[in-house]
């Protein structure tokens, strides 16, 4: 038998199959069905710090190879959030990632403070949502300057270990890595969405996206999720959470041997449906099995040896 686990800032992960955050993060129901189906941990849906409605139909659309999303970060009031995830994590039998953002710095150390007070396993910080720019000026993941602040700020705010989420759509991912590292960040996670991009619809000649721009996401930006990972391994020493078009344990493989201690997995579940962890999994353990590997370890980071 193969040992597919891994471990994340000391939390061990029965594999290393996660659900990423915005699908399927919303209630305790949905969170406890994705564990049950084999994921090795699960990610909320980002919570504020104010109640949302978010963007307007249509806020997805499919193009070849990935969708394109504009929710608009939509959220309850956190009083009513917090306490789902308290449902979540009463009832779960794999480790909880609460994923949140702010308007403001201080908010970002507001909200996690009020989100510690619960324990999730992990937080981690969306600091890198491409649709909301109107509201919130240019994303905070873009400037390293600010990430800092927003990451020394949660870390004063609390004890629970910090994953930054990072966004794809800068020209130096290094330069970010490093200064979220140097502030404290435990954890990395990348990579939030691309873009964002426009589909228009050549009948109306309109956009298709109430929003008119929307994250991409899906197996089309593998390669410059696999890219990030790579950079961002060769820059920083905390451990790398790989997301961006993973939809089959070949997949998988890839993104650890990129540099990847687990990896995120969400518009494939929206794609192919929920038995998607058990099935990365069980290509995972014969692609180890037929290439004589037992451990995971020996699989993360391969490609800079
Ligand atoms: C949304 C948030 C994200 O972080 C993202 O990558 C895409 C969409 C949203 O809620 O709109």
């Amino acid at each position: 038998m193969v040992d597919t686990s891994t471990s994340i800032c000391g939390v061990k992960l029965k594999n290393p199959t996660v659900l990423a955050s915005g699908i399927l993060g919303v209630t305790a129901a949905s969170l406890l069905r994705v564990a049950r189906s084999g994921a090795g941990a699960v990610t909320t849906k980002s919570m504020g710090p104010v109640k949302r409605e978010g963007h307007k139909n249509p806020i997805i659309v499919e193009v070849e190879g990935g969708i394109l999303n504009a929710v608009g970060l939509p959220c309850p009031e956190p009083g009513e959030a917090i306490e789902e995830l308290k449902k979540t994590l009463k009832g779960i039998n794999v480790p909880v990632i609460a994923s949140f953002y702010g308007r403001t710095v201080e908010e970002f150390g507001e909200i996690a403070e009020r989100i510690s007070e619960v324990k999730p396993d992990f937080l981690e910080v969306n600091i890198s949502c491409p649709n909301v720019r109107d509201e919130f000026g240019k994303p905070f993941g873009s400037n390293a300057e600010l990430a800092a602040r927003i990451t020394e700020e949660i870390k004063n705010s609390s004890r629970i270990p910090l994953i930054v989420k990072l966004t794809p759509n800068v020209s130096d991912i290094k330069e970010i890595a490093r200064s979220v590292e140097d502030s404290g960040a435990d954890c990395i996670s990348a990579i939030n969405s691309l873009g964002p991009g426009m589909v228009i619809d050549i009948e109306t000649g309109k956009p298709i996206l109430s929003n008119k721009f929307g994250g991409i996401s899906g197996p089309a930006i593998k390669p410059v999720a696999i890219r990030c990972v790579y950079e961002i391994y060769e820059t920083v020493e905390i451990p790398i959470i790989g997301i961006g078009g993973i939809q089959n344990g070949g997949d998988a493989i890839e993104m650890i041997m990129a540099g990847a201690s687990a990896v995120g997995i969400g518009t494939a579940v929206w794609k192919r449906g929920i038995d998607i962890f058990e099935r990365i999994c069980l290509e995972l353990e014969e692609f180890m099995q037929s290439h004589k590997y037992s451990h995971l370890d020996e699989l993360i980071a391969k490609s800079h040896q």
